[in-house]
């Protein structure tokens, strides 16, 4: 029990993803008087923390890790016994979309977070905060609150939300400097003080003013509609992208003199194959499926043509490159250049290049995928059509012989490579089609490729 007079406070995340770990170092790298654990139900999570290998791949994590673990940052997977010694619980359990029964394929999956809620019951025997940071449907914690005070044991649960905005590859920075901090809470009593205890928590590296409070559904509103605007400019700069090709127009300078209009601001506006990731897709559905359950069909009908975009400049990619080939692909060895949902992640929940090399397979295509970060999750998204896909950490060897290669990830290490040497290597007429606008379309056109880049006019030799 020393630990427990030695810290300030004890502060848990139940769930050690992508949300859960590296926030949590960061708060106990910057509240060092908190003692901080993070529990999880999987073991070989809860190992690899405790490693020089962490289980997810996020530029500075492991400096933070190596920084506080074992002071006052724990990893662990006794679940109970940190819920019973903890005043303030953060829940950063996943919450995917449904694949079951009502509200299946749109839907939020609250097994893992009501398990949760009970898992919290059963070990508690004191108050205490719980904090909603994994994103869930509105009015979710009113309804985990309900559950979780309708215990036996006189024990009252305050019930807030504090969504994450932090992006993957960037986290660290994202929490060092986030845009905002957002805390919604009841505005009784009991509510304000528990915002207070959070709002302190932060308040030992966010400016103040950064710090937002709201009422609680604000907060889990925020959450759903903050990404399904970013998700929206993505898909809105996509459809101009499919314009541009058509009409000679060039969508970066598109982008870039839209983005100069201070109201609109220049980010989010890159063209792509398409958004990936755990959160758009699944946290527009989420919002989707809320409209319709309030009868609000002309807003969920809205919300839901951002993802329908989405699978649009997904498959358009493919058409074409199939298109611009000859119509066909079968047969042909196509280098899939990057698998990650983007760059500086091995992450590929959701990524575009699961689609392009679902379709490229369906087109009989023999397709190579080079990634430096992603091979392993690639091989399991993939793992129904092993016979069909190669895996190659080279991306020189993964385009050698060759027909086509497909930027679908924004690696820094794609703008750089040799591509006179990659040229040499493949099959002619070679062909360069960039999902991602990375490589220098003029050089590689001159060197010889075929380049035919999202929301620009190719630039073609056959
Ligand atoms: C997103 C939100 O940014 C973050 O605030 C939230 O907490 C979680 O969801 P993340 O999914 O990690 O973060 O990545 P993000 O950087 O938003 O990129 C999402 C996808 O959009 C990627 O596939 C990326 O390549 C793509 N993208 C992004 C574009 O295609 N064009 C752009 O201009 C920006
Ligand atoms: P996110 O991207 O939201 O962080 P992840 O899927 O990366 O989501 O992480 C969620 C984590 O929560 C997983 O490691 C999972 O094992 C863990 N988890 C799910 N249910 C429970 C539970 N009842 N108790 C503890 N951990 C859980």
């Amino acid at each position: 029990m020393a630990t427990q007079t030695q810290f300030k406070k004890n502060i848990l995340c139940i769930g050690a993803g992508y949300v859960g770990g590296p926030t949590m170092a960061v708060i106990a790298l910057k509240c060092p008087e908190y003692k901080v654990t993070v529990v999880d139900i999987n073991k070989d999570r809860i190992a690899a923390w405790q490693s020089d290998t962490l289980p997810i791949y996020e530029p500075g994590l492991l400096d933070v890790v190596k920084q506080v673990r074992g002071k006052n940052l724990f990893f662990s997977t006794e679940i109970d016994k940190n819920i019973r010694e903890s005043e303030v619980i953060f829940v950063s359990v996943n919450t995917p979309t449904k694949t079951f029964g009502e509200g299946a394929g749109k839907a939020a999956d609250l097994q893992y977070w009501e398990k949760t809620a009970r898992d919290i019951i059963k070990a508690s025997d004191s108050d205490k905060i719980i904090i909603e940071k994994s994103t869930l449907p509105v009015r979710t914690a009113q309804a985990m609150a309900t559950i979780l005070n309708a215990n036996e044991k006189g024990i009252h649960f305050e019930v807030l939300s504090n969504p994450e905005f932090l992006a993957e590859g960037t986290a660290i920075k994202d929490l060092y400097e986030p845009d905002r901090v957002l805390i919604g809470s009841r505005e009784n009593d009991k509510g304000i003080r528990a915002r207070d205890q959070i709002v302190d928590i932060y308040a030992h590296w966010v400016p103040k003013d950064k710090i937002v409070t709201s009422n609680v559904w604000s907060a889990e509103l925020t959450k759903l509609a903050a990404n399904a605007f970013l998700a929206q400019r993505i898909s809105s700069i996509n459809t101009i992208s499919a314009l541009c090709e058509k009409t000679e127009a060039n969508v970066n300078e598109v982008s870039r003199a839209i983005g100069m209009d201070a109201r609109i601001g220049n980010r989010f506006l890159k063209a792509s194959v398409g958004f990936g990731g755990s959160c758009f897709k699944k946290d527009i559905l989420n919002l989707v499926y809320i409209c319709e359950t309030y009868g609000l069909t002309e807003v969920a009908r809205y919300w839901e043509s951002v993802v329908a975009i989405n699978e649009y400049q997904e498959r358009r990619f493919v058409q074409n490159m199939s298109r611009m080939m000859f119509n066909t692909v079968a047969r042909k060895r196509i280098a899939v250049f990057g698998f990650a949902f983007k760059a500086d992640t091995g992450d590929t929940r959701e990524s575009p290049a699961i689609h392009v090399v679902r379709q490229l397979i369906d087109e009989r295509a023999h397709v190579v995928v080079t990634d430096p970060e992603a091979l392993p999750n690639a091989r399991h998204d993939l793992k129904d059509v092993l016979d069909k896909v190669t895996f190659e950490e080279d991306p020189y060897k993964a385009a050698a012989g060759a027909h086509a290669i497909a930027v679908v990830t924004e690696w820094e290490l794609y703008r750089s490579l040799d591509y006179k040497k990659i040229f040499a290597a493949m099959e002619k007429p070679a062909f360069m089609f960039d999902g991602r606008g990375i490589v220098d379309h003029q050089k590689l056109y001159e060197i010889g490729f075929n380049v035919f880049p999202i929301g620009k006019m190719p630039l073609k030799h056959v």
